[in-house]
């Protein structure tokens, strides 16, 4: 029996509504509606798919809610190895001066200033997403870098990552990213596993890669994980932007979630005002970040720039410097061990 043209309608209406409040409420922290409404519009969608099985289609909200448990996570080879970047350990402004230093004897003086691309390095799980003909296939851990793990049923739960592209989207692209959680979404969240006495976690980054690789997707569904783009890896059928700050506003424009902090700027001194930026900004921010990174911004002098080892040379992480923090005893128990 073929599905009434108004229930085919309302379905597509509702995907469309709950994912836009799934962008409003993960994106720009500002949802529209109470999570009473948006679990109205859910049920809604969730009786026609019932009602009409043909209208269950791989990318509905409703296909988040994670699947049976898996025995194990099965290897993935990536198609392009996983890199890490290079970290300056110089965390005063010399260190961001050295780095331009650096490309510039790599790539002659004549190209200074160069142009950058400044990032926040978020601090939490590097996750590749393949999306094919618009749709997310797959999405992998970092693992060693050449295999990871397949953590597809995983990531599918994660309401910030879209199960499908907006736009016009390449035929293959795999987006890199980080999965990460709020500091006050962990809080919550520990608070929660102890009053049920389970397990908690030290800090958000274990919690989030503990969530990703969790083998029962129920339990991933549980956390509440978020994700920024910061890269790409195969691309297939694209017209390659000049530059690593086009890459990311086309990922943002194909309905991905890009981290706003972000900024295209020149020379030294615009690291440098780059990172003391962020450095004030830093407590602010609603989740942990591990130092800002730079990138050369034009993705031809990246080629020429190359590799070295497993890391770009075109790229560096630089940090800031240990936060000190008080720490306060409340109290300590002394018990008697066996010996
Ligand atoms: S680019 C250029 N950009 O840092 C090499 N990585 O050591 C490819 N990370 O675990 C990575 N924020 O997941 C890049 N804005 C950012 C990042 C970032 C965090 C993580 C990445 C990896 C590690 C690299």
């Amino acid at each position: 029996m073929s599905v009434p043209k108004a229930a085919r309608l309302r379905a597509e209406q509702l995907r469309a509504e709950l994912e836009r409040h799934n962008r409003l409420y993960y994106e720009q922290d500002s949802p529209e509606v109470s999570d009473a409404e948006y679990d109205r519009l859910f049920r809604e969608l969730v009786a026609l798919e019932e009602q009409h099985a043909e209208l269950r289609s791989s990318d509905s909200p409703t296909q988040r809610v994670g699947g049976a448990p898996l025995a194990e996570l099965e290897p993935v080879r990536h198609e392009l190895p996983m890199l890490s970047i290079k970290t300056e350990t110089d965390t005063e402004d010399s260190g961001a001066a050295n780095f331009d230093a650096r490309m510039l004897r790599e790539l002659g003086a004549q190209a200074a200033p160069l142009e950058y691309a400044a990032e926040l390095k978020f601090d939490g799980l590097a996750i590749s997403l393949l999306y094919e003909d618009g749709l997310l296939t797959r999405a992998a851990t970092r693992g060693d870098g050449e295999v990871g793990e397949n953590v597809t049923q995983n990531v599918r739960t994660i309401r910030s990552i879209p199960l499908r592209l907006r736009g016009k989207p390449p035929a293959r692209l795999e987006v890199r990213g980080e999965i990460f959680m709020n500091r006050s979404d962990f809080e919550r969240f520990n608070q929660r596993q102890q009053a049920a006495g389970l397990k908690q976690f030290v800090n958000p980054r274990n919690s989030a890669a503990g969530a990703v690789r969790q083998l029962d997707p129920k339990l991933t569904a549980q956390r509440p994980l978020r994700f920024f783009a910061y890269g790409i890896g195969v691309a297939e059928g694209w017209k390659l932007p000049p530059t690593q700050g086009k890459v990311l506003d086309a990922l943002e424009e194909f309905g991905l979630p890009v981290n706003g902090e972000r900024k295209v700027v020149k020379g030294p001194a615009g690291l440098i005002e780059y990172h003391r930026r962020v450095g004030a900004l830093r407590e602010k921010l609603p989740f942990d970040i591990d130092g800002v990174v730079y990138k050369v911004n034009r993705l031809e002098l990246q080629r020429e720039l190359g590799f070295e080892a497993r890391e770009p040379r075109w790229a560096v992480a630089h940090k800031y410097p240990a936060q000190e923090e008080v720490t306060e005893v409340v109290g300590i128990e002394v018990q008697v061990g066996r010996t």
